[in-house]
């Protein structure tokens, strides 16, 4: 019942020339029973909508506040009015390169959702939390902090990106990912309610490649992926697209 979602994320990759894999995926995904989405730097995102090419586009980011004082800063009524479908909120890499709290990013995912993005929220252990053992800690920590009491099916998605596995080509184990993702359904359930929580996306992120997409994606509980350097080529990343729509 929860349709399959590949979503890219180019992270400060990309430029207009790239905007031919973009191109390329069209023609490589026209046919496909998952929602296909790419993330790039917030000033193509432009350039990639009026490509029309039928995949949806979203954010990398966004401030809490929907205007405002805050040089740099994108915000999720400007990434709704240029016509994006999504944002990202609380990767990783947000997190530790600009200190970014479960409460800021559940901020985030309000301001998202309030200007009617999805909003995606990321959530991961670190390779030293996993050593100790506090992985589900960790999650269910970040699960709740990060997600707003307004979360529903339709306006959030949650990506579980172990960030030991994030662009070092380890992937969790298939027993890892299977049980943090029964957590966090779980954690879902107690929270919003069975209805809304069996609804609610999850994304397996971390390495994710078109030779690992198809058994990852097999998983229960797992409704496709967020996924970095492989959204780059479209020859990789449509592989990964196959692999969701089966
Ligand atoms: P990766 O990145 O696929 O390059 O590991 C995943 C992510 O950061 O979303």
């Amino acid at each position: 019942m929860r349709r399959k979602m590949a979503a890219g994320n180019w992270k400060m990759n990309g430029l207009r020339a790239d905007l031919a894999e973009i191109t390329a995926l069209a023609s490589a995904t026209s046919t496909t029973a998952c929602d296909v989405m790419i993330c790039p730097p917030a000033p193509l995102i432009p350039a990639m909508l009026a490509l029309e090419a039928g995949i949806m586009v979203g954010g990398q980011d966004c401030h809490a506040e929907q205007s405002g004082a805050h040089t740099g800063d994108v915000s999720a009524t400007l990434l709704k009015d240029i016509g994006a479908s999504a944002v990202i909120v609380g990767h990783s890499e947000r997190r530790a390169d600009h200190a970014e709290t479960d409460a800021e990013v559940r901020a985030k995912a309000e301001a998202a959702t309030s200007a009617g993005l999805i909003a995606i929220v990321c959530i991961g252990e670190t390779e030293a939390e996993r050593d100790a053992g506090d992985t589900l800690k960790v999650v269910e920590t970040q699960l709740t902090g990060s997600l707003p009491d307004g979360t529903t099916a339709a306006n959030t998605v949650v990506a579980y990106e172990p960030v030991w596995a994030i662009g070092t080509g380890k992937t969790a184990q298939s027993s890892d990912i299977v049980e943090v993702h029964a957590a966090m359904r779980a954690l879902l359930r107690a929270r919003f309610g069975a209805e809304v929580a069996d609804g609610i996306r999850l994304l397996y992120g971390g390495s994710v490649k078109p030779g690992n997409a198809e058994e990852i994606f097999s998983l229960p509980d797992v409704d496709g992926g967020l996924v970095g350097g492989a959204s780059l080529k479209a020859a990789d990343f449509s592989a990964i697209v196959a692999a969701a729509s089966r």
